[in-house]
C-alpha cells in the first residue's frame, strides 16, 4: 500500500504493507535510523518519535493509522543539533553508550514544550517509560533542567 506521512515537516510517500510499525518505516524506508529499536513491544522508550508533539512510541504505530499526524524524529528536532534539549544533553554529557538516548531526547523535547519549567516530579512521571540500561537518569534529569533554564 501507498500511504503518504508527514515527517519533519515534509510530505513524503512510503509503499509498505499497512501494518508495518511506523519505526520500521523511518528506519527501513526513510532511512531516518536515529530512531532506535528496542523493545518493540512499547516497554522501553528507544523508538520514541513526535506525533502531533506528543512523545510516541513508534514501535507501536502501525502505518495504516498514522495518518495525517506530524511526524517529528530526531532528524527533525533540529537541522544542526541546536535544539535547546540537544545544547543541555552535549553541556552535560548526558549518554554513557547512547543507545537510549534520542528516545529520552525526544521524550525531554515533548516534555518542555508543554512544561517549560518542570519539576523533579513532572520529569520522573514524563520520562518513566524511557529505560536506560546505563543507569544515566540523574544526568538527564539535570540536563532537562538546564534546557528548561532552571539551573546554573
Ligand atoms: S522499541 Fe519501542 S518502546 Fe522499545
Ligand atoms: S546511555 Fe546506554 S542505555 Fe542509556
Amino acid at each position: 500500500m501507498q500511504y503518504t506521512l508527514l515527517v519533519n515537516g515534509a510530505s513524503t510517500s512510503v509503499d509498505v504493507d499497512s501494518d508495518t510499525p511506523l519505526l520500521w518505516v523511518l528506519r527501513d524506508h526513510l532511512n531516518l535510523t536515529g530512531t532506535k529499536f528496542g523493545c518493540g513491544v512499547g516497554q522501553c522508550g528507544a523508538c520514541t518519535v513526535h506525533l502531533d508533539g506528543q512523545a510516541t512510541r513508534s514501535c507501536q504505530w502501525i502505518v495504516r493509522d498514522v495518518g495525517a499526524r506530524h511526524i517529528t524524529t530526531i532528524e527533525g528536532l533540529s537541522a544542526d543539533g541546536s535544539h535547546p534539549v540537544q545544547r543541555a544533553w552535549v553541556r552535560e554529557q548526558v549518554p554513557q553508550c547512547g543507545y537510549c538516548q534520542v528516545g529520552q531526547i525526544m521524550s525531554a523535547a515533548a516534555l518542555l514544550a508543554g512544561t517549560p519549567h518542570p519539576t523533579d516530579a513532572d520529569i520522573d512521571a514524563a520520562m518513566a517509560g524511557n529505560i536506560c540500561r546505563c543507569g544515566t537518569y540523574q544526568r538527564i534529569r539535570r540536563a532537562i533542567h538546564v534546557a528548561a533554564g532552571d539551573a546554573p
